[in-house]
């Protein structure tokens, strides 16, 4: 199983998760820092510290990432280290931060690829009203200029946002990511505004492109393949409601220029679109130039709990986030899982590529997919993660198959390269290619990492 030479191999992360030091050289506070400080929020009242203790250890890190041998590294800048208050001021020494980052990832010969968001909104915006509030978009893109203006001769590659739809809906709607509001007509408006933002951001972008650099703007998705539990009418119109709220709310205004209308017919009684703008529709389906895929497992849909096993009822989903759905149920399918319980399903990620691909019609990456296991350092000093060599194994088949029904793929990002803070589940989840002792922070490459130096240094599978 081969790829194609100029496939490009890259691993992921983000700010929030690996860089600790919330309050060094004048950062402000994010939604994740507030919401991690909540008693309840996240597993075992863990917060953005230690993190990786990235914000020191970078260095390190980008010589881990020379021993991997990947071509691109994908971070995150973290605003409130940008603009503290989210607007005004610029922090210059939050912009230092990311200039020696940058510097060092090319010095290894690696391309930087930098998300703007990847949801750590500084706590001041929040507390003007967060997503929900249009003026929100529009500091985005001020934020976006700052970035253009200090970064722009060296990053390969722009994303705007990470995942919008869990930004939006699992932060404004399902309550379980920060700012953790249970507000569904404001989640649909948060919506609204981050694709409005993206598209302003991608403006203000192209606007800096200097002559000779070969620079590209996209943003980084998280569809994922919904299917029927059974082919029952009311599981199937269950599927399609589910659909809408998770896939097309979000495609269609980027690559369609419209809302779906039976969304807005299923909305109906929570939100009347007012947020909806003459011209918004023309921002935020400005072309990009790629779109980023992350996808981990794919989920089944019943329309209620009738006839269901109850120990098979959740599935991962959370129907709360899916705006008008808290009827629907996410059916476990008996499929192995991860440590984190998602489903492995690689077909899923099969479907995700060709469905995007016809929508978005421009390069797909992978750009962020792996797998949680509860990893241990071994008695010889080595974290044997056979388990995730097959998970990734699995899903980068899957994704040589979408290339050859004719999806225009272009890399494949890990998630991730460190171990690192898993949102709502704390530390206690292990994604990393790079295990991390959060005791000491010394890191250690797992045989997953290995085997992933092998792929991106070979284009190929091992058998
Ligand atoms: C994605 C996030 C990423 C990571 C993985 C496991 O939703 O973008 O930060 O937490 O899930």
């Amino acid at each position: 199983m081969r790829f194609p030479p100029g496939f490009l191999w890259g691993a992921s992360t983000s700010a929030f998760q690996i860089e600790g030091h919330t309050t060094a050289d004048g950062r402000g506070p994010s939604i994740w820092d507030t919401f991690s400080a909540t008693p309840g929020s996240v597993l075992n009242g863990d917060t953005g510290e230690p993190g990786a203790d990235h914000y020191t250890r970078y260095p390190e890190d980008v010589a881990l990432m020379g021993e991997l041998g990947i071509g691109a590294y994908r971070f995150s800048i973290a605003w409130p280290r940008i603009m503290p208050d989210g607007r005004g001021p610029v922090n210059r020494a939050g912009i230092d931060f990311y200039d020696r980052l940058v510097d060092a990832v090319l010095e290894a010969g690696i391309d930087p690829w930098a998300t703007l968001y990847h949801w750590d909104l500084p706590q001041a915006l929040e507390d003007a009203g967060g997503w929900p509030e249009r003026d929100t978009a529009y500091r985005f893109a001020e934020y976006a200029a700052v970035m253009r203006d200090a970064l722009g001769d060296r990053v390969s590659c722009w994303t705007t946002l990470n995942e919008p739809w869990c930004a939006a809906f699992l932060g404004y709607a399902g309550g379980i990511h920060a700012p953790g509001r249970r507000e569904p007509a404001a989640s649909l408006a948060a919506c609204h505004h981050l694709l409005l933002g993206h598209g302003l951001a991608t403006a203000v972008l192209r606007e800096g492109q200097g002559a000779g650099t070969a620079r590209r703007v996209g943003l980084v998705l998280n569809p994922t393949t919904l299917r029927p539990n059974s082919p029952t009418p009311a599981d199937l119109a269950a599927t399609r409601r589910a659909d809408g709220v998770r896939n097309r709310v979000i495609d269609d205004p980027l690559f369609r220029g419209t809302y779906p209308e039976d969304v807005r017919e299923d909305l109906r009684e929570i939100t009347d679109f007012a947020f909806l703008r003459d011209g918004d529709l023309a921002v935020t389906s400005a072309p990009v130039d790629l779109v980023g895929v992350n996808f981990y497992t794919p989920h089944w849909i019943a329309a209620s709990d009738a006839g269901l096993d109850p120990a098979t009822v959740t599935g991962g989903g959370d129907s709360t986030s899916y705006v008008g759905c808290d009827d629907v149920r996410f059916v476990l399918r008996g499929l192995p899982r991860t440590g984190i319980g998602w489903e492995v399903d690689p077909t899923g990620l099969y479907d995700v590529l060709t469905r995007l691909s016809d929508t978005a019609r421009v390069p797909l990456y992978v750009i962020e997919n792996g797998a949680a296991y509860p990893d241990e350092v071994a008695e010889d000093g080595a974290v044997h993660d056979p388990e995730r060599i097959a998970y990734f194994d699995s899903h980068l088949r899957a994704v040589r198959e979408a290339m050859k029904a004719g999806v225009p793929m272009a890399g494949y990002f890990a998630w991730s390269l460190l171990d690192n803070f898993e949102w709502a589940f704390g530390y206690s989840q292990r994604f990393g290619l790079v295990h991390v002792d959060y005791e000491t922070q010394t890191r250690r490459i797992k045989d997953s990492g290995h085997w992933y130096a092998r792929v991106a240094r070979t284009g190929e599978l091992p058998r």
